[in-house]
């Protein structure tokens, strides 16, 4: 298990206009990270930059995917060398599987899947010693869930893409953490590209995901989970 000093460290947070994208960005600078900001909406990301002390950023919409791997060379760039990658973008939506059609679940799969991929994939070409990539899957990954078929396919490709990677890269010292966090009250189900929300409870608060991603990157950790039947996070 590889700990990273998170003080001067230079780390991409992607999806930094989201809730938990920017409460990891908030923190990690808190921390002492050096930091550059990636997402869609020019204007919440210039004022997180801002407030941030007025940190690099880099607008891209992850549809489409040369854009992502570019955001990633742009941050390494701007920051002199990158250390630390979190993509914490992602899109909801529901309904019957049998029922959801094929324009909504290429969405899906590019935005929940093959984009956090191509940015995984890029930061590891610009890390030098080591390297972190924290992702944010879902818990959808563990417990595929009727009514959200094309949404837990997205989520589940994502999370073995990162098993499978990590195993590849453990040699170069490279640390893969996925996050599969329970449902968090941030809004992102009342966005969702289609369909509607069930009734859900929220398992964890902003705050405490946030802190378990920090604490996460900053031990090496492998992956966070939750155990539905316990009611409490668990992983390596
Ligand atoms: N909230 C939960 O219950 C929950 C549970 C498990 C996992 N997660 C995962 O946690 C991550 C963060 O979600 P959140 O809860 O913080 O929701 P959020 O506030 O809606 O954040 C989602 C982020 O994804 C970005 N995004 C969506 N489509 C994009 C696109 N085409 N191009 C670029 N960026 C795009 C959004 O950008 P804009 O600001 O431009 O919209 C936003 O920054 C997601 O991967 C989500 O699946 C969330």
């Amino acid at each position: 298990m590889t700990s990273v000093d998170l003080s001067g460290a230079r780390v991409l947070v992607a999806g930094a206009t989201g809730v938990l994208g920017g409460g990891v960005a908030r923190a990690l600078h808190r921390e002492g990270a050096r930091l550059a900001l990636a997402g869609r909406d020019e204007r919440k990301l210039a004022a997180l930059a801002d407030e941030l002390g007025g940190v690099p950023t880099a607008v891209f919409d992850a549809q489409y995917l040369d854009r992502c791997a570019a955001v990633v060379d742009e941050a390494a760039d701007a920051l002199g060398r990158l250390d630390v990658v979190v993509v914490a973008i992602g899109v909801a939506a529901f309904g019957p599987g049998d029922e959801t059609d094929d324009a909504v679940t290429e969405h899906l799969l590019t935005v929940n899947t093959m984009a956090p991929m191509a940015m995984v994939r890029a930061a590891v070409r610009r890390f030098g010693d080591g390297g972190t990539v924290a992702v944010l899957s879902a818990i959808l990954a563990d417990y595929p869930t009727a009514g959200m078929a094309a949404y837990t396919a997205s989520k589940a490709g994502l999370s073995a893409w990162l098993t499978a990677l990590r195993s590849e890269l453990r040699r170069r010292g490279v640390a893969v953490f996925d996050v599969r966090p329970p449902h968090i009250e941030t809004g992102l189900a009342d966005r969702a590209i289609a369909g509607t929300a069930p009734p859900m409870k929220a398992g964890a608060t902003v705050d405490e995901v946030v802190a378990l991603i920090v604490e996460g990157i900053r031990t090496g950790r492998r992956e966070l989970r939750y155990d539905l039947l316990k009611g409490e996070f668990a992983g390596r």
